[in-house]
Parts: structure tokens; C-alpha cells; sequence
């Protein structure tokens, strides 16, 4: 299924060939299209960081309520490495999942002190959680600068996960990006702000400064974040839709998520994306993800299941390589990782079924297939697989299409 072609890409325009005409239903919205037949064209504006800057009225508004619901999302091609303020050493794609999810209730009301840091309370699972409050207060510094207003209110978060606790799986792509879109709401009711575009466009920014990769957890069922030449309107400031449609296999592929190690993560994210700064493979990684971003761009409109696991699984491997060869290294995957892995290499070969993991910077190991293999998967997984989960946990989840508004000011 053919999608848009670059045809001229300038800062912050891009000019896109799309074709066929249908495919205009599946573009990102706020792209200005034009044309007839075949000679369909969009051009779609790139933001910069100014761009972002609020510039509306004060408070005007004395509270609120609003709650969000974002998703996880796993990445294919991984963002590794990062430059400035969040910005990514290279471009990653990602798929959007269904059940995997954070909800955050976000309430404000004016607040007259005169402090320099936002004043919040912060509450997960009903109870006050002390330890995540640095990781917000530091979201909310890098924030303030585009959305000043949240000084003038007293914000009370409460947000839980959909997933266990302590599952090993990171919360903080779905977690940054409900807490943004809470905050765009609240800029949307002083603004009266009707743009949807640059409401999604401003909060998987926001997302982004707390965590990069919950840049990714805004839209979907895929989705671009990093410049690349080949993606139509993708930039490091923010992420965006897949343009042009993917193939539809993709849209109902499933993601279960072993879970090998339910503790902390070993290294932090913050450390791990540092360790690739002078990484003696680093700017071959950066080379060679952009090569990738190229390949599965076809993937995801081919549907050439047999080169999609192939780059998948390289890609996940590729990861767990630069943090092998780094300095210090870690070695992230557990022995229950591998015994994962290598029997998922014999399913494969004595079934011919297309099934691939990916991992993220952990030993938890995420296994994707299509819709049509999915009860032989699950079979597979309970007869022998989850012998090597701790306390045999998995959690069964699919492809999404992205964050919620599940009330405002009710
Ligand atoms: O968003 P961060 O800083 O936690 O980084 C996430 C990095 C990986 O999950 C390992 C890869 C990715 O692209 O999601």
C-alpha cells in the first residue's frame, strides 16, 4: 500500500506526494492537502520549539478537573542516545499499545503564592507517592517555559497504571504522556485553544521532556519520533503519526510481554542514553538506526512479515550490544531472557510462524505476532514459556490507537 513520498522537505514545511487519493483518511491531522487522482500533495508544517511557547491569557479559569489515559508503546527501530535538552541521537518507531496504560487525573485550582517551583500533590494508586515526586518536579521545571500558567494553580495528580506494580515494565512513557495532555487541557481551557493537531503536537513535546520516549505514547497505532528524510513531518522536537497508512496487519498485531525481571530497572535511562556519548560504536548505531528507519518504513507498508522479525529482533539486540560495549557495560538480559529467545527460535523454525521478540533496556522480553497466530501463540506461551517468567506473570496486550480524554471538568 503506497503512502506519501517526500518529494521537497524544508524547515518547517514538507511537501508530500500521496497516493492513492484514499490514503488521505490515514494521514496525521492539520496537513493542508491538495490535488486530484494521483497528483495528491500535503504539506505539513514542522513546528519549532518557539512555536510552543504560550501565548495566551493568564488564569483565567479558578479550577478543574480533567482525566487522560496514555498508553505504553514499544519500541521497533529504539531510540538510544540522546543531545540537548531530550532530543534523540537518532530517529525510533514505535507501536502504540491497547492495555498497557496509565490514567491520570489531573485537578487544579488557583493558587496566589508567589514560589518558584509548581506546587503539586502527587498520588499513585490512592496513596502519596513520595519517590516519584523529583522525576515531576523535574518535568515541571523543563515545562514551565511553554506553559507558564501552571505556576498560578495548585495541581493534585493521581494516577494509576493498568499494569502491575514493580512489573519491570516502565511507566514513565505512559505516565509523562497522561500528565502532558492533562496540562494541555487545562492550557486548552485558558486558550480556548480549537487546534487538535497542535494540541497533540504540543503535548507529545511536553511528553518528551519528561521522558523521550513518552513523545511516542500520545497518538498511534504507530509512531515517528526523530528527523528522518523518508518520514513526512517527523522532527526531534515531538512525535508523529506513521503518514500514509500502515499495512493492516499491523493494525491488530499483538505485543505479550514476558516478564523475566519484575525489580527496578538496573540502569536508569538517563544513564544508558549517556553511556552512548562517545560510545566507541555510537555513530555507527546513529548510522545504521537511520538505515533501519528506511527498511521498516517499507515494512509497515508491505507487511513483509519474514524482514520485519528479522529487524525487530536485530534492532532489539543491537541495544543490549551498545550496553554491552559500553563503559562501564551492563548485561541487561537475565538467563531466562535467552531460554526465551532460543525457544522462540525453534517455535519458529518448526511452525514457520512469524512470532518476534524485541526487548527493551531490561531482561522482560515482549514477543509480537499477528492477530490470525494468536491463540498457537498463547498456547505456545503457557506451555512453555512461562515457566521462565517470575511467578510465571505475562500480560497480554496489542497494537493501540493512542491516548484517551476520558473526562474534563466533570
Ligand atoms: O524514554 P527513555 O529515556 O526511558 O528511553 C527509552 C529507551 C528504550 O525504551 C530502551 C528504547 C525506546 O525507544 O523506547
Amino acid at each position: 500500500m503506497p503512502g506519501p513520498e517526500v518529494i521537497w522537505w524544508r524547515r518547517p514545511y514538507s511537501l508530500d506526494l500521496i497516493w492513492p487519493d484514499d490514503d488521505k483518511k490515514l494521514l496525521p491531522p492539520g496537513h493542508l492537502i491538495f490535488g486530484k487522482g494521483i497528483f495528491v500533495f500535503q504539506i505539513s508544517k514542522i513546528m519549532k520549539d518557539a512555536d510552543f511557547v504560550y501565548k495566551g491569557p493568564g488564569s483565567l479559569k479558578n479550577e478543574g478537573k480533567v482525566t487522560w489515559t496514555a498508553p505504553s508503546n514499544i519500541a521497533l527501530v529504539k531510540y538510544w542516545g540522546k543531545k540537548g535538552l531530550q532530543l534523540p541521537a537518532n530517529p525510533s518507531l514505535s507501536l502504540s499499545l491497547s492495555t498497557s496504560a496509565t490514567t491520570t487525573e489531573l485537578s487544579y485550582w488557583s493558587n496566589e503564592s508567589s514560589d518558584e517551583e509548581v506546587s503539586f500533590d502527587l498520588f499513585f494508586d490512592g496513596s502519596p507517592k513520595p519517590s516519584f515526586r523529583p522525576k515531576v518536579a523535574d518535568f515541571f521545571k523543563r515545562i514551565l517555559p511553554y506553559v507558564p500558567f501552571i505556576k498560578d494553580y495548585h495541581l493534585q495528580i493521581k494516577t494509576s497504571n493498568t499494569f502491575p506494580h514493580s512489573s519491570g515494565i516502565a511507566s514513565s512513557a505512559s505516565g509523562m504522556g497522561a500528565l502532558a495532555l492533562c496540562v494541555m487541557s487545562l492550557e486548552k481551557e485558558l486558550s480556548g485553544l480549537e487546534d487538535e493537531d497542535y494540541f497533540l503536537k504540543k503535548a507529545s513535546f511536553l511528553a518528551r521532556l519528561g521522558s523521550g520516549s513518552a513523545c511516542r505514547s500520545i497518538e498511534g497505532p504507530v509512531v515517528v519520533w526523530g528527523g528522518h528524510p523518508e518520514y513526512p513531518g517527523s522532527n526531534d522536537l515531538y512525535g508523529v503519526r506513521f503518514a500514509g497508512g500502515i499495512h493492516p496487519i499491523f493494525e491488530t498485531y499483538r505485543d505479550s510481554i514476558l516478564l523475566v525481571d519484575k525489580g527496578q530497572k538496573k540502569v536508569s535511562s538517563t544513564l544508558g542514553h549517556n553511556l552512548m556519548n562517545g560510545h566507541p560504536y555510537g555513530e555507527s548505531r546513529f548510522t545504521h538506526a537511520n538505515q533501519n528507519m528506511s527498511r521498516m518504513r517499507d515494512i509497515m507498508r508491505n507487511g513483509d512479515l519474514p524482514e520485519f522479525v528479522q529487524l525487530v529482533e536485530s534492532e532489539a539486540l543491537t541495544l543490549h550490544a551498545m550496553m554491552l560495549t559500553s563503559n562501564p557495560y551492563f548485561l541487561l538480559m537475565r538467563p531466562n531472557t535467552l531460554h526465551i529467545i532460543e525457544s522462540l527460535f525453534e517455535f519458529r523454525q518448526d511452525t514457520g510462524y512469524q512470532v518476534s521478540f524485541t526487548l527493551d533496556a531490561g531482561a522482560n522480553v515482549h514477543l509480537l505476532y499477528p492477530n490470525e497466530i494468536r491463540s498457537e501463540v498463547e498456547d505456545f506461551i503457557a506451555s512453555h514459556l512461562r515457566a521462565f517468567c517470575e511467578q510465571g506473570q505475562f500480560l497480554l496486550d496489542r497494537v493501540g490507537s493512542g491516548a484517551e480524554l476520558k473526562s474534563e471538568n466533570s
